[in-house]
């Protein structure tokens, strides 16, 4: 049977943006539950500016839950070298550094321009080759930008390129807006893929249009083979205005089980973890396969 990679991210884009504190052992509950399902690998938290994203202010005490976790890779986001710092500190196999396609969009999310955010990666790559920790690189508002609209190819793939030289781990493109089209998906991953050649490439997909299932199925068919998504669709950035939730885990466990493509992922635990980790959040209504009867599914 083919295989595919799900990073689940809701304990990350699911929580970032919800204004009341979701308290850290709800959080580690909701972690416990998705590793239940199957899931082996999570974007468990970000480590930024605690006033920028207070939300997120518990970073390292969700990590120490899972200091001895085994079979589980561990991520977190990452935006500065002081966020490498802590996540150092709390034990992390991956850091997914955020970049942008826009500089608008990294100036108003990050603070810094794309070129300057580039620099700091260059000098901590190292460390972190030492450290044995993996670099993976995002490019966020790869299709669209809430600031500056469309995005052109172009100013995707020179991120791509810039990853590539560096020698990352991973490259993520990411739909942080939900603006993208499956024939866009096409055309752009298509070209990402031949870029990075050995580099695994991931893709990060939002709703908000509806389009995110056809989206990641575009994705798949030229190539894309890992999808990061959240349970119940929860999520959004919050340096995005006008984005809604992620892509659901659920609901996409679900098309590619009937396509016969395993994701590992048990599709009831799941459901459990997607109500159980919605029941958190104020993002009630996304995903659509928990929603339905079980003997209908
Ligand atoms: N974690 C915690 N504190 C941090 C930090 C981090 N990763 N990076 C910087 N800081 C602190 C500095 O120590 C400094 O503290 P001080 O005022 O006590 O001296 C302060 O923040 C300002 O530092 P500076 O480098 O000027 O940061 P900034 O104010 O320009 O903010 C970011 C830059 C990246 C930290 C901030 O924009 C951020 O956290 N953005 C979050 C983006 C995000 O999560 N988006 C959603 C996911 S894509
Ligand atoms: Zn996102």
């Amino acid at each position: 049977m083919q295989r595919i990679k799900v990073i689940e991210v809701s304990p990350r884009d699911g929580f970032q943006n919800e204004t009341q504190f979701i308290r850290t052992k709800d959080k580690v509950n909701h972690i416990k539950n998705l590793i239940k399902s199957g899931i082996d690998h999570i974007e468990l938290t970000s480590f930024v500016h605690p006033k920028k994203v207070p939300q997120m202010q518990d970073a390292e005490k969700v990590l120490r839950e899972f200091k001895d976790e085994k079979g589980l890779i561990k991520t977190a986001l990452i935006p500065n070298e002081k966020g490498y710092e802590r996540a150092r500190n709390s034990f992390v196999d991956e850091v997914n550094w955020v970049s942008a396609a826009t500089d608008t969009f990294n100036k108003e999310n990050i603070g810094m321009t794309i070129d300057t955010n580039d620099q700091l990666l260059k000098q901590m790559i190292e460390q972190a080759k030492e450290d044995e920790i993996k670099v993976c690189y995002s490019v966020a508002v790869a299709f669209g930008c809430p600031y500056e609209g469309e995005v052109k190819d172009e100013k995707v793939l020179e991120r791509v390129q810039y990853a590539v030289n560096l020698g990352v781990s991973r490259i993520t493109i990411a739909d942080t807006i939900g603006y993208a089209i499956p024939s866009e998906v096409e055309f752009l991953m298509k070209k990402v893929l031949q870029i990075a050649g050995e580099i695994p490439i991931a893709i990060h997909l939002h709703d908000t249009r509806g389009f995110g299932l056809a989206n990641a199925y575009s994705a798949y068919k030229v190539g894309v083979r890992i999808f990061e998504t959240s349970v119940g669709g929860i999520g959004g950035c919050p340096f995005a205005p006008g984005a809604t939730g992620n892509l659901a885990t659920e609901d996409f466990v679900y098309l590619f089980n009937r396509m016969g493509i395993s994701t590992g992922i048990d599709l009831e635990k799941l459901i459990e973890a997607a109500n159980y980790g919605t029941r958190l959040t104020t993002n009630k209504a996304l995903g659509r396969i928990r929603h339905i009867e079980r003997k209908f599914l």
